[in-house]
């Protein structure tokens, strides 16, 4: 197999980070139908998901110089009639300036690393995965969605991840154990590019090899494409495992959540993060 890794090396990082944002970028472009742009940015709306967090946000791709207190102003307008907030920084420097004051409001923080997959991965153990229907691991969806957001109702988001994910030709891949999926990772491309878009392992079963079978098997049914890539949390323990199967850092993003339900508060006085103007 002409491996992607002759490409990756003699390419400048910048390129590569430009690349994964490029990739992002057109799946934006393909779901939402709003995309506005702002003094810092862009906001990115698709009314037909309301509810879906990724693709209804206050994106920031310039260090923005106002208060925590205009930003949420902005995004409460921005994002209006929706019940959540999201606001994406491309600039992580700014975005971790303004991190503390979005935890003491009540945000949840991630600190994602976009990883692009550039040396062959070790030989290791195989699992038999197969092909599965996308509805084939509901059970499983439920259940990481759980952990994910405990007070969220996963029944209201499946029908529009579901749309979303057929509509991009996602393809999903499954473990069984006594015929029932235990183990799963979606994938989702274009011409050029692949992303393993989810890798989950039901847990009773982790620490088991599954996982890092389940990325393989992803990894092994994407051989042609130009960029193959996987997003991690950056402060997460999955990123060593990509890390083991041949991806590598190429970009990093953060992003504030406030779910619906939240209790909108303000954010405190005198310690509040601001930048001068
Ligand atoms: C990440 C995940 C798929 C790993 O599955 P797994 O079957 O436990 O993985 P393996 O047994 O092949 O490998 C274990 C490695 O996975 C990583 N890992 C991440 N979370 C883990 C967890 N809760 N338990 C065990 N390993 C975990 C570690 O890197 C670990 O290696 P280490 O022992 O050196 O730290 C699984 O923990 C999971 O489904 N987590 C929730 C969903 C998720 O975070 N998916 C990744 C999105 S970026």
């Amino acid at each position: 197999m002409a491996y992607r890794a002759d490409m990756a090396s003699s390419a400048p990082l910048g390129s590569i980070a430009s690349r994964a944002r490029a990739w992002r970028d057109s799946a934006h472009l393909e779901i939402c139908d709003a995309l506005e742009p702002w003094a810092y940015g862009t906001v990115r709306r698709a009314t037909r998901y309301p509810g879906y967090f990724d693709f209804n946000s206050v994106l920031v791709e310039q260090d923005p110089a106002m208060s925590i207190d205009d930003l949420v102003d902005f995004a409460d307008q921005a994002l209006v009639g929706l019940a959540h907030r999201r606001i994406d920084f491309d600039v992580v420097a700014a975005a971790e300036r303004y991190r503390p004051g979005f935890e003491a409001l009540g945000w949840k923080v991630m600190r994602l690393l976009w990883m692009r997959h550039e040396t062959p991965p070790p030989p290791g153990p195989d699992l038999a995965v197969e092909q599965v229907a996308y509805g084939a691991v509901y059970d499983l969806r439920v259940a990481w969605h759980r952990e994910d957001f405990p007070t969220e109702d996963f029944g209201a988001h499946y029908p529009d991840a579901r749309e979303v994910a057929l509509r991009r030709g996602a393809r999903v891949l499954a473990v069984r154990e006594a015929d029932r999926p235990i183990a799963f990772a979606q994938i989702e491309r274009d011409a050029q590019n692949t992303e393993i878009m989810q890798v989950y392992v039901h847990p009773d079963y982790r620490g088991g090899g599954r996982g890092t079978a389940m990325t393989r098997a992803a990894i092994v049914a994407s051989p042609d494409a130009q960029d193959l890539w996987i997003v991690a949390d950056d402060e997460g323990r999955p990123k060593q495992l990509y890390a083991r199967l041949g991806f590598r850092p190429a970009w990093t993003t953060i992003e504030f959540l406030r779910l619906p339900g939240t209790p909108v508060r303000t954010a405190p006085g005198p310690e509040r993060p601001t930048r001068p103007r």
